[in-house]
């Protein structure tokens, strides 16, 4: 075993090799490395449109943890429940990495409303995931630091397995 850090959340995995996605944060494999290859990010200096860019990004992460939960809370079996339980650990850690480039604490999670059904859960998530993606795509491109284009592409990748994901179970 050896240690590997992910580029993106920085969290530590030990294994011999690197798993095919973050277990933290869900981005692809590649961002994986040898722990001693790990640059820390946290504390740059960052334009006052990418500060905007994560406070926007930290909302749609809170209330998508806060949901998540909700459906998990209210799934009908192991599978959807497992399915939800994962997502919303994902959007806890994106929330987290992005609190940190930002300096500020985590905000507090506000609970969010879902049905007591998992089809109608499946297609709200279906339709987070869509603005996710579409929100951090437009971030990568529009981010002149190209840590958080990198972040946000990251993110964006992961979000969109989540929707591709969120399409086959609704
Ligand atoms: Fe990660
Ligand atoms: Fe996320």
């Amino acid at each position: 075993m050896r240690p590997l850090r992910c580029l993106i959340c920085g969290e530590t995995y030990l294994g011999r090799i690197a798993p095919d996605r973050c277990p933290f944060c869900g981005v692809a494999g590649r961002y994986i490395v040898d722990a001693g290859e790990y640059v820390d990010h946290n504390g740059m200096q960052l334009s006052e449109q990418s500060q905007q860019f994560i406070r926007q990004a930290m909302e749609i992460e809170a209330s998508n943890v806060a949901f998540y939960k909700c459906a998990a809370d209210c799934a009908s079996n192991e599978v959807v429940k497992a399915l939800f339980k994962r997502t919303g650990k994902h959007e806890a850690e994106h929330l987290e990495l992005l609190a940190d480039h930002l300096g500020v604490d985590e905000p507090e999670i506000k609970p969010e409303e879902c049905k007591n059904d998992d089809a109608t859960n499946m297609q709200q998530s279906h339709d987070r995931e869509d603005r996710a993606v579409k929100m951090y795509m437009r971030f990568a491109a529009e981010a002149e630091e190209p840590r958080i284009k990198e972040i946000f592409s990251a993110i964006a990748g992961i979000e969109q397995e989540h929707y591709k994901m969120f399409n086959t179970f609704r």
